[in-house]
């Protein structure tokens, strides 16, 4: 029986018996502690992973709304049709104006819920993700799977250029032994929590959702989630460029000077150019 006492930043699967078949398939590694649902309710304050319209979404506390990663989500789709996707400035930065023989090799240093990756994917990108938060890394490998089993050719095919990786991209890119990415992408959180407000960054409820989620597991975690050390490992590893996601108006990541940028409404694209063989 779990103890009643909740756990901070503890995410429970509730134990139904809408979903028990589903439970045992989940890594035993994710260690996520199991509820019954009856006993759901003692516990206002954790979030609560639950198994809903063919996938895992965590509840997150004070909130009814779900979180998951969903790459058949109306408005990925919406955006990844061809005439939208080639106006997505990350699609314009991580691509260039050069026609590619071959499709590009990207790495995405900082995968979180996988949109940007899904993006480049379905612009003809191959894309490796590395996650480090193992429960995201789960989500994002089961979306990969369920996107690669689609009705849509565009999600099929966007599906099967997606690799995930559970770790943390710093080290895996200082030790990389394989062919180099052409381009690595990085999009690390743009400010701590704490720093945020007042910044004026507007953002959608959906991104704000999925931020929310990121701020309640790492809470305790906070190393190394903002991006320290990162832009220099892609840079040394990155055979054609280095693309860097941020707020408008945000200081360069590492305040090392990009050779260019993109700039939307809601983000700035900085592109390094790299020259390594
Ligand atoms: C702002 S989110 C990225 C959102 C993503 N671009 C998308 O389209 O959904 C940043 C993500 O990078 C991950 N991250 C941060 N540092 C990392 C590291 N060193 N290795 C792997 N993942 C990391 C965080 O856990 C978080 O999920």
């Amino acid at each position: 029986m779990m103890p009643v006492t909740s756990r901070e930043n503890t995410i429970y699967i509730i134990d139904s018996d809408e979903y028990k078949s589903q439970l045992k398939n989940l890594p035993k590694d994710l260690d996520l502690p199991l509820l019954s649902s009856v006993d759901a309710d003692k516990y206002p304050e954790a979030a609560k992973m639950q198994f809903k319209n063919g996938q895992w979404c965590v509840q997150l506390p004070a909130s009814k709304t779900l979180v998951s990663v969903d790459f058949a989500d109306v408005r990925i789709a919406a955006r990844s049709q061809s005439l939208a996707l080639n106006k997505e400035y990350i699609v314009r930065a991580v691509l260039g104006r050069k026609k590619h023989q071959q499709p590009l090799r990207v790495l995405d240093a900082t995968a979180g819920f996988g949109q940007d990756s899904y993006l480049l994917a379905a612009a003809g990108c191959q894309v490796i993700l590395i996650e480090h938060i193992p429960l995201l890394a789960y989500l994002l490998r089961q979306a990969v799977l369920r996107a690669a089993n689609e009705a849509s050719q565009l999600n099929t095919d966007a599906a099967k250029r997606m690799q995930v990786i559970n770790g943390d991209s710093i080290a895996l890119m200082q030790h990389w032994t394989d062919a180099r990415p052409d381009v690595i992408y990085l999009d690390p959180m743009y400010a701590h929590p704490k720093d945020e407000q007042g910044k004026g960054l507007k953002k959608a409820a959906a991104v704000k959702k999925n931020m929310a989620f990121l701020q309640y597991l790492t809470r305790q975690q906070d190393a190394g989630l903002y991006g320290e050390g990162m832009i220099e490992a892609a840079l040394a590893l990155a055979a054609s460029k280095v693309v860097v996601k941020r707020a408008p108006g945000a200081q360069w990541l590492g305040d090392i000077k990009p050779g260019s940028e993109i700039s939307g409404k809601s983000a700035r694209f900085d592109i390094y150019p790299t020259n390594n063989q």
